[in-house]
């Protein structure tokens, strides 16, 4: 039985096939299976499954388009949106799916669309993943070519339109109504929830937005089936993920594997261990905007609810390793930077409160800060909390200085009291 739905046509060269090639390995067979399932079927299918969303959040697939009105009639245009703007620290999971399996995207879209009742379906990309782009042209052009979105094949009133739009380069372009924003040619500012997308979303209308990953589950968990698919996790998540990870390890990559694999086995057997003479004090378990774990939890399984209630969040499942040699307050001092850099500006905790941070990070991290700001530290990003802001851009920034304060307290305090970096 199939193990690695989402990597199988992924060969050692670097090249991604075609119409005809992904076709004949089984390509599009689970697209055409959905299409005779009324969508409400397709949908109890999916979230039976347990599919859950693969951008950071979590969030059951299934449900979340359940959520999308189910009258027609009152509500005849619906989008789909592919969020394919992958610029969490550390991840780089979408942009091999893309690169290497663009036909497994498009079925995944086609299977979605036909979920909702969607017609028009858009690919929101990084603006620097020229190859993913180049290669979804492609195959987009390919699939038109073909005729194999037009009515005749889908039944439905209306060719599926695929439109692949590359943005212009924001990491707050990546959160879901910021997204539709810029989509509709406006600033890319997050809209408050609720409602949510899939209610009103791009031009008012019902949306649904799910990740690259995500959608590339869907064409083998429609010609396997729900069982099998469950079956594939170790634990108490469906399918298998690509988990990842990085920092001073041997071999530093990216790995198809059962949801459920312990973040032992990815660090010390898939990515060969830390490099020699290197122990490992922490890792963030997926992405830059999680919080810190220690080496106590090595062996937990990566699942959404096992990371969270270790105190952390799977996120994007992209493992970003802190070895005993590398200075935790300057690691946390890169990331405050990033999202600093990337703040869209619209909440004051966010637009003032992370430059803020980042220049008490660095008066400590250059040893001019003083004890009192690590009180300053734990307030400011108490401010940036959940409920605080309108999106998650702070409240996530947050969480990798907080953690830290907990785990690598006695590193801020000797940054201090020894007026420099101990590590340089
Ligand atoms: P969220 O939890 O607010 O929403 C997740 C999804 O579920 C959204 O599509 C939302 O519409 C839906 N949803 C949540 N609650 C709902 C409700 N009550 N009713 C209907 N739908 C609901 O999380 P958000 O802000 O969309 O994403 C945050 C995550 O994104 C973080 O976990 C972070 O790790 C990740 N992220 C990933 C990036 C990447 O490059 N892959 C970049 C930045 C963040």
């Amino acid at each position: 039985m199939l193990t690695n739905p989402l990597t199988k046509n992924i060969g050692a060269e670097d090249a991604a096939p075609d119409l005809e090639a992904y076709r004949n390995n089984d390509g599009y067979r689970g697209w055409l299976r959905a299409l005779k399932m009324p969508p409400e079927d397709l949908i109890d299918l999916v979230q039976k499954a347990g599919l859950r969303g693969r951008g950071g959040a979590g969030f059951n697939t299934g449900l979340k388009w359940s959520f999308v009105p189910k009258d027609r009639q009152a509500h005849p245009i619906r989008y789909l949106v592919c969020n394919a703007d992958e610029m969490e620290p550390g991840t780089f999971k979408d942009r091999l799916l893309m690169e290497r399996d663009p036909h497994l995207l498009l079925e995944g879209m086609a299977i979605a669309a036909h979920a909702i009742g969607a017609t028009s379906a858009y690919i929101f990309i990084r603006g620097e993943y020229h190859l993913a782009t180049q290669r979804l042209e492609t195959a987009i052009a390919e699939l038109n070519d073909a005729g194999l979105l037009a009515p005749e094949t889908t039944g439905a009133d209306q060719t599926l339109r695929i439109y692949l739009h590359r943005s212009s380069g924001n990491y707050i372009c990546g959160e879901e109504t910021a997204l539709l924003n810029a989509l509709e040619g406006k600033r890319a500012i997050p809209r408050a929830k609720p409602p949510y997308p899939q209610v009103s979303g791009l031009w008012g209308r019902p949306t649904v937005v799910n990740n690259v990953e995500t959608l590339c589950n869907l064409p083998h968990l429609l010609l396997h089936g729900a069982d099998w698919y469950r079956k594939l996790g170790h634990g108490e998540d469906a399918g298998t993920k690509l988990f990842g990870a990085s920092g001073k390890v041997n071999n530093p990559g990216l790995w198809e594997l059962p949801m459920g694999t312990t973040v032992r086995e990815i660090i010390e057997q898939h990515a060969g261990g830390l490099k020699a003479g290197l122990t490992l004090r922490g890792f963030l378990p997926g992405g830059g905007s999680t919080d810190f774990l220690g080496p106590e939890h090595l062996d937990l399984p990566m699942d959404y609810d096992a990371i969270g209630k270790a105190g952390s969040r799977l996120g994007t499942g992209t493992i970003t390793v802190l070895d005993e040699a590398t200075c935790p307050v300057g690691l946390v001092l890169n990331l405050t930077r990033f999202f600093a850099r990337e703040s869209c500006g619209w909440c004051t905790p966010c637009r003032d409160g992370l430059p803020w941070v980042v220049e008490i990070l660095q008066r400590i991290e250059s040893g001019a800060g003083e004890i009192d700001d690590l009180e300053l530290l734990r307030q400011h990003t108490s401010r940036m909390g959940p409920g605080n802001t309108f999106c998650a851009l702070a409240p996530g920034a947050a969480e990798p200085i907080q953690s830290a304060l907990k785990l690598f307290e006695q590193d801020f305090i000797d940054h201090i009291r020894g007026g420099s970096c101990p590590f340089h």
